[in-house]
């Protein structure tokens, strides 16, 4: 199981948020607020608490149906300025962050799975036609990947769930998708599913980075910390 979320640090949305004065109190715990308060970077910050609360509930709902998403539910314990664990619906689901002076990328996943399980990208979004762009990004890169014809790959919605279908039937694995401002992302694992992540690892081996990977490339590269949207 996966989740993922992405938040635009330019956006000019999050400048919006955060200078709503009921905002926080609405979206967060009081134990976050006491990080938003303390940290020098309470814009950056926030963002990353909403990011993982996404990604978080994104994961869950995976796997408890009808789940409805209440951010301030979903407590967010930073480990580290690129891991988090979320609390929510009685499970504790870890987080890492990927972030740079343009995005937060945030990925949830089983505890048990390993970040090398787990391919992501970030895409480019300009002009409109994010999902159309996130989906295209996907299928292409999972193509390549699962040794498959584009072609043969489509992206269904199943109560705005998306999952990868080959002819019509869904491949073994998890996706997730999400799109904020300019940019897009995906991630992806097939992890629990053998034959699959046999397939992952012979199609790439060497090729990929550990962890995530990233088409654009940002400017000046930091961790973690800018601004959410609702
Ligand atoms: C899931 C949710 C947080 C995503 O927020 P968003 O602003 O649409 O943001 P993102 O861009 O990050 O994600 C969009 C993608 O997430 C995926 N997604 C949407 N709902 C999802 C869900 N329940 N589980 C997993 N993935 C989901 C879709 O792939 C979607 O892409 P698409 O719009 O191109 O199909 C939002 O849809 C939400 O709050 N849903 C819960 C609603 C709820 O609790 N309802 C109960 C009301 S009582």
């Amino acid at each position: 199981m996966i989740g993922n979320d992405i938040v635009d640090l330019r956006d000019p949305e999050n400048q919006t948020i955060a200078r709503h004065p009921r905002f926080d109190a609405r979206v967060f715990a009081p134990d976050e607020r006491a990080m938003l308060d303390e940290g020098a970077d309470g814009e950056r910050m926030r963002s990353m608490l909403w990011a993982a609360k996404e990604s978080a509930y994104k994961f869950l709902r995976r796997s408890i149906p009808g789940l409805v998403f209440s951010p301030p539910k979903y407590v967010v314990r930073l480990s580290s300025l690129v891991a988090a664990s979320v609390e929510a619906a009685g499970r504790r689901v870890p987080v890492r962050f990927d972030a740079c002076e343009d995005y937060v990328h945030c990925i949830a996943r089983d505890p048990r799975m390993a970040a090398e399980e787990i391919i992501a990208r970030i895409v480019p979004v300009a002009g409109g036609q994010e999902s159309v762009v996130v989906r295209l990004a996907a299928i292409a890169a999972l193509a390549e990947v699962l040794g498959e014809d584009p072609e043969s790959l489509r992206i269904e919605r199943n109560e705005r769930i998306p999952t990868l279908t080959r002819r019509g039937r869904a491949v073994p694995g998890t996706l997730s998708l999400s799109h904020h401002g300019r940019f897009a992302a995906f991630a992806w694992t097939s992890r629990g599913c053998a034959e699959v992540v046999g397939a992952i690892h012979d199609g790439v081996s060497g090729a990929l980075p550990p962890a995530a990977v990233s088409s654009f490339r940002c400017r000046g590269r930091r961790d973690p910390g800018k601004s959410p949207r609702s």
